[in-house]
């Protein structure tokens, strides 16, 4: 909102928001200058299709509201498609309203309404034009204005909605003005370059304004706001109180939300891995020339108050999260319990607050999460911090509703990441895993200066392995199209390597749609074997290590029933060749930072088969980037 047309800002904006969800899109503007109150225009599939709608007709005003879709209640179609109108009020959600069918059924049955749409959503829309034609009749809320009586309107409605919302809405008659509102949904208010006077924006994430501000202030549970051309911003609490949100300045640069000449962000992602390894380690690591004792002690002021002897020897560690992230807690719980023998638990975030878990006081909940938006993590590190845990959040995105639910942050700074199917996230959340083992093995006693320096050594030159396994792209690409008609595909690792392979299996299913499975090696001769025959390429994560020879065991039962294996093996080993069919060689590196490196030769040929499938790589259907819905 403020002095230049909205809709081309809205459009511009939901593409920066689209990997969040592109079932369907739409705007609503309202012009002052016009009559006939708010312009809708929405459409089935993703923004290219609303941009077309609006090519020949753009709706004009300065005020708008946009959304773009990933369904939860409705299939994804026009009709469903956001903002949703009742009466004078247009809305977009983010969120589930739980409690919607008794609404709409209220709404239907006493009011007379119409609802048009499946979505839950609706009814937000036509709760608030209720209640503000109530307070219309009875001229309440006067004091402050007609705007005033638009906010009562919303607070009254939000006291009614149970579940998670960040909403914005408009009216007919009420142009220059955005409410908005968040409870358990990420919302944050932009302030133009020129002060909120001159122009403000509300939305979901900073991506979608960040060409137009980088100041910003994060709206918490229970706020509605208040955006007025005139009067600029205000924030109201959750008691109704008037209050001031702290503004914060983002880092994140414009240029890093652009694909830089990649055909993909997946591609750029990838490719930024070894910058992105050394943005979340360099702080962290001890400086080069350090003395003695310092060498092996990673920077952890945050945690400088944690009892870890007595996590270790009485209580223990639980690593709540989901998908990508959640297989970086897997790896997590490898490291922390070898190098730190601190007791480690991992659990699905969604099956966490479900199952009654044992966590006691003085446990440590770390919840990991890229967005740091995703609901399920959110819930689950409310839950242990509920049941005495204290909370320490591993997120990428700063200031998110995860960040600011824990007691302790660690940011991973990988810088933003677009592309649907996670990259260098997932690598450089296996850094701070790793970094954070070595600063609790410290601490227990579990890991040697020497060993502890040596790991921290490896993890600084890392980067400059990483680079090297990215100069392979091309020859992965040609593996790639040699197993392009594969159905069906197996990941195999052991130890460390096995969230590895479950990963690698997952990149493969997200964005070429192709049925891949991963399995610990030694699992496959209970089950998984009868899958295997020569159209089933298996791709056995065989680095050398502890584990190598078993591993070699796994491949030979493989091969044996004709299976084709493409192996990812260590540089200099000379047995593999032997062995498989394809190779794929990475660096000689310490074992346990051999899963950060083995990930990326998996992202890239997940990478060139979906690409050869002709994929939408960034954005692959029925998937959402963040997942703010339980
Ligand atoms: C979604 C994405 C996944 C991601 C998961 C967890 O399902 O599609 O790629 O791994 O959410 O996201 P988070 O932001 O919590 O790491």
């Amino acid at each position: 909102m403020g002095a230049r047309e909205a809709a081309p800002i809205l459009v511009a904006g939901l593409r920066r928001l689209e990997y969040r969800g592109y079932d369907s899109a739409g705007i609503a503007v309202l012009d002052e200058r016009r009559p006939g109150g708010i312009q809708r225009v929405r459409a089935a599939g993703k923004i290219a299709a609303l941009a077309d709608k609006l090519g020949v007709e753009e709706p004009t005003g300065r005020a708008g509201i946009g959304h773009t879709r990933w369904a939860t209640h409705g299939r994804p179609c026009e009709r469903n498609a956001h903002p949703h109108r009742g009466g004078s009020v247009c809305v977009v959600h983010n969120g589930i309203i739980e409690n919607h069918a008794e609404l709409r059924a209220r709404l239907e049955e006493e009011e007379g309404r119409r609802l048009t749409s499946d979505t839950d959503t609706e009814v937000i829309a036509h709760l608030v034009d209720s209640h503000y034609g109530r307070l219309r009749a009875a001229a309440l809320a006067q004091a402050g204005g007609e705007g005033a009586r638009l906010v009562a309107a919303v607070q009254a409605s939000l006291a009614e909605l149970r579940g998670a919302y960040a909403l914005a809405l408009i009216h007919d008659d009420h142009p220059g003005t955005i409410v908005g509102a968040r409870s358990a949904s990420p919302l944050i208010v932009g302030v133009g370059e020129g002060g909120e006077a001159a122009e403000l924006f509300l939305a979901s994430d900073v991506a979608a304004i960040l060409e137009h501000t980088r100041t910003v202030l994060d709206l918490e549970d229970g706020d509605v706001v208040h955006l007025d051309a005139d009067a600029g911003l205000a924030i109201h609490d959750l008691a109704g109180q008037i209050v001031e949100r702290p503004r914060r300045r983002v880092e994140w640069s414009p240029v890093a939300v652009e694909k830089q000449g990649f055909s993909h962000f997946m591609a750029k992602e990838i490719f930024e891995q070894p910058q992105a390894i050394r943005a979340t380690t360099s702080g962290r690591l001890p400086r080069a020339g350090e003395d003695d004792l310092g060498r092996g002690e990673p920077s952890f002021p945050e945690l400088a108050e944690l009892d870890v002897p007595a996590l270790a020897a009485r209580a223990k560690v639980t690593m709540l999260a989901c998908g990508t992230s959640w297989h970086a807690a897997l790896a997590g719980k490898y490291l922390f319990e070898q190098l730190a023998r601190v007791p480690v638990e991992v659990d699905l975030a969604s099956e966490f607050r479900y199952r009654q878990p044992i966590v006691r006081p003085g446990d440590l909940a770390v919840a990991i999460s890229q967005s740091g938006e995703t609901a399920d993590t959110r819930a689950a590190l409310m839950e242990a911090r509920r049941l005495g845990a204290t909370g320490l959040a591993i997120c990428n995105v700063v200031d998110s509703s995860i960040a600011r639910e824990a007691d302790r942050v660690l940011y991973t700074h990988a810088g933003p990441e677009i592309s649907v199917a996670s990259t260098k996230a997932f690598t450089t959340q296996l850094a701070m895993l790793t970094l954070l083992a070595v600063h609790l093995g410290r601490r227990t006693g579990a890991l040697t200066l020497e060993r502890a320096a040596g790991l921290l050594d490896g993890l600084r030159e890392l980067p400059v392995a990483l680079d090297a396994v990215l100069g392979q792209a091309a020859a992965i690409e040609i593996i790639a199209r040699r197993w392009r008609s594969a159905r069906d595909w197996l990941y195999l690792g052991r130890g460390l390597a096995f969230p590895v392979a479950l990963e690698g299996a997952l990149k493969l299913k997200e964005i070429s749609y192709v049925h891949a499975e991963g399995y610990a090696c030694g699992e496959i001769k209970h089950g998984p074997i009868a899958l295997v025959d020569e159209r089933v390429p298996v791709v056995v994560l065989a680095l050398e290590g502890p584990g190598y020879h078993k591993t070699l065991a796994s491949l030979e039962e493989v091969r044996a029933r004709g299976g084709k294996i493409i192996a990812l093996a260590s540089a200099g080993d000379r047995r593999i060749g032997d062995l498989a069919d394809d190779v794929i060689l990475v660096p000689q590196v310490d074992p346990y930072l051999q899963p950060i490196l083995a990930s990326v030769p998996l992202q890239l040929l997940a990478y060139h088969l979906a690409r050869l499938e002709g994929r939408d790589v960034d954005q692959p259907r029925n998937l959402a980037k963040s997942v703010t819905v339980e």
